[in-house]
C-alpha cells in the first residue's frame, strides 16, 4: 500500500544531497572518489563556539527554550542585523530555527497556498522549488542567463509578477553560481517591487560572509527601507562559521509573519536545539576576524579551479564572487561520445560520466533549473581540488566528436 499525499508527489528528494550520498557510498565501497558536491565548508567550527556549547551542556541548560529562540540569541541576532546590515529589528520580529531551511519552510507554509506564485530566479537552490511544491504553491521560474551573470533583471521580474505573486526569492551570494547582486541591481529590483505592494521578498543572505569582492554587503530591506515591512531577511550560522551540522538559522521580518512562522514551528520542531543556540550566540557575538582568513583560503581555491576550468575549451564560466560554488557551462561536451560509444546528451549524462569514469562527483545543472551546466563546490582542500581538475580535464579530453 502507498498512501503518499498528492502534495508530496511533486516533491523530489534533494538531488544535491542524493548525489553526495552516491559519492559517499562509492567511496565506502573503496572507490577513489573526490566529491565536489557538498554545500558546506571543510573548516571546523571555531573552538570558542564549541566551548560555549560545552559550557551550556555542563551547566545543564538543555531544556526546551522559547520556540523562536532564547532571548539571549535573539539579542545576538538583533545586534548582528544592526551591526552588519543596518537593519533594526525587535525581538518579536526575529525567529531562530533548526537551520535557515526551516525558516523558509515556515515562511512559505504560513503564506503560500494552492496556486499562489513564488518567483524563483534560475539557476536556484534546489530546495526553494520543493518547499513551494510542499505548500501547494506554484514556482514561477525565471531563467537568468550566463550573460546576465545568472541574476534576475528588473524587466524579467516585472513581466513575471501577477496578482497571485506572493514572493520573490533573492539569494546573494548565490547557490549555485556565487553571483552577487550589486547595489544598483538591487535598487532596480526594489524600484519594481515598490510598484507591487502585494509581493513579499525572501532575501536569502546565508552566504553573506563568503565574499571575495571588496564591495560592502547589501541586503534589500536595508537598501530600500520601504520594503522592510514585506521582506524576510534570512541568514544563519551554517555557511559562515562552518556550522552546518549545528542546524541553526534565523530570520528577521514583519511581526505578523514571524508570529505565524513561530506558530508553525511550535507544532513541528519547537525551538532549535538549546546547545546550538548557545553556540550561535558565541558565533555571532564572538570574533569575526578569522572569516577574512577563511575567505582568503576559499578565494585561492576559487582562482585555481577557475583557471583550470577556463583552459578547457568545451567549458565556459563566470568568476564567482562569493559562496563556494562555480557554475560551469558544459555545452561543449554535449553531443560528444565517451569511449564506450555512448553519447553525452545532457549535463546529467556528463555528471554521471565524471563520477563513474573519473570518480569526480559534481551536481548537474538540471538540478538547479538551468542546463547544460554543472556545479562544482570548491569547499575542499587545494591538493584534492588540483587532482579533481586534472581528472576533469582528462575526462573531457577523452570525449570524441
Ligand atoms: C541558498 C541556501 N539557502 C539556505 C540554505 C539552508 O541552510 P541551513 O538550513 O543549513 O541554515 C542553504 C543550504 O545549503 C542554501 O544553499
Amino acid at each position: 500500500m502507498n498512501s503518499i499525499s498528492d502534495r508530496l508527489k511533486s516533491v523530489k528528494p534533494s538531488s544535491t544531497l542524493s548525489l553526495s550520498q552516491k559519492a559517499s557510498e562509492l567511496k565506502a565501497q573503496g572507490h577513489d572518489i573526490i566529491s565536489l558536491t557538498t554545500g558546506e565548508l571543510d573548516f571546523p567550527t571555531p573552538s570558542w563556539i564549541c566551548e560555549a556549547a560545552c559550557q551550556t551542556m555542563m551547566q545543564g541548560d538543555m531544556k526546551y527554550t522559547a520556540v523562536g529562540g532564547t532571548p539571549v540569541l535573539k539579542q545576538a541576532i538583533i545586534e548582528k542585523f544592526r551591526r552588519e546590515n543596518n537593519l533594526d529589528y525587535k525581538p518579536y520580529e526575529i525567529i531562530a530555527s533548526t537551520g535557515a531551511k526551516q525558516s523558509i519552510f515556515n515562511a512559505f507554509l504560513a503564506t503560500v497556498g494552492p496556486n499562489d506564485e513564488v518567483i524563483v530566479p534560475a539557476p536556484y537552490w534546489v530546495s526553494y522549488l520543493d518547499i513551494v511544491y510542499l505548500t501547494e504553491g506554484k514556482p514561477i521560474i525565471i531563467d537568468c542567463s550566463q550573460e546576465e551573470q545568472f541574476k534576475i533583471s528588473p524587466q524579467a521580474l516585472e513581466k513575471s509578477i501577477t496578482p497571485r505573486t506572493k514572493w520573490l526569492i533573492l539569494n546573494s551570494p548565490s547557490n549555485p553560481t556565487g553571483a552577487i547582486y550589486t547595489n544598483a541591481e538591487l535598487e532596480a529590483i526594489a524600484e519594481v517591487l515598490l510598484k507591487y505592494p502585494h509581493v513579499m521578498v525572501l532575501s536569502d543572505d546565508i552566504y553573506e560572509h563568503v565574499r571575495f569582492n571588496s564591495e560592502p554587503f547589501s541586503t534589500i530591506a536595508s537598501l530600500e527601507p520601504r520594503l522592510k515591512v514585506r521582506t524576510l531577511t534570512l541568514n544563519g550560522v551554517s555557511k559562515a562559521y562552518g556550522m552546518t551540522g549545528w542546524r541553526l538559522g534565523y530570520a528577521g521580518g514583519p511581526q505578523w509573519l514571524i508570529q505565524a512562522m513561530t506558530s508553525i514551528q511550535s507544532h513541528s520542531t519547537s525551538s532549535p536545539s538549546a546547545i546550538s543556540q548557545a553556540a550561535a550566540v558565541a558565533a555571532l557575538n564572538g570574533p569575526q576576524t578569522f572569516l577574512e582568513e577563511w575567505n582568503k583560503t576559499l578565494q585561492e581555491r576559487r582562482n585555481v579551479v577557475f583557471n583550470e576550468m577556463e583552459q578547457i575549451k568545451e567549458f565556459s564560466c563566470v568568476l564567482p564572487e562569493g559562496a563556494f560554488y562555480m557554475y560551469i557551462n558544459c555545452q561543449g561536451v554535449i553531443g560528444k561520445s565517451i569511449l564506450k560509444g555512448e553519447i553525452i546528451n545532457s549535463d546529467q549524462d556528463f555528471a554521471s560520466y565524471l563520477l563513474e569514469t573519473y570518480g569526480i562527483a559534481v551536481v548537474p545543472g538540471s538540478a538547479f533549473g538551468l542546463s547544460p551546466y554543472f556545479r562544482l563546490s570548491y569547499a575542499t582542500d587545494l591538493p584534492k581540488l588540483r587532482i579533481a581538475c586534472e581528472r576533469i580535464k582528462k575526462a573531457v579530453s577523452e570525449l570524441q566528436m
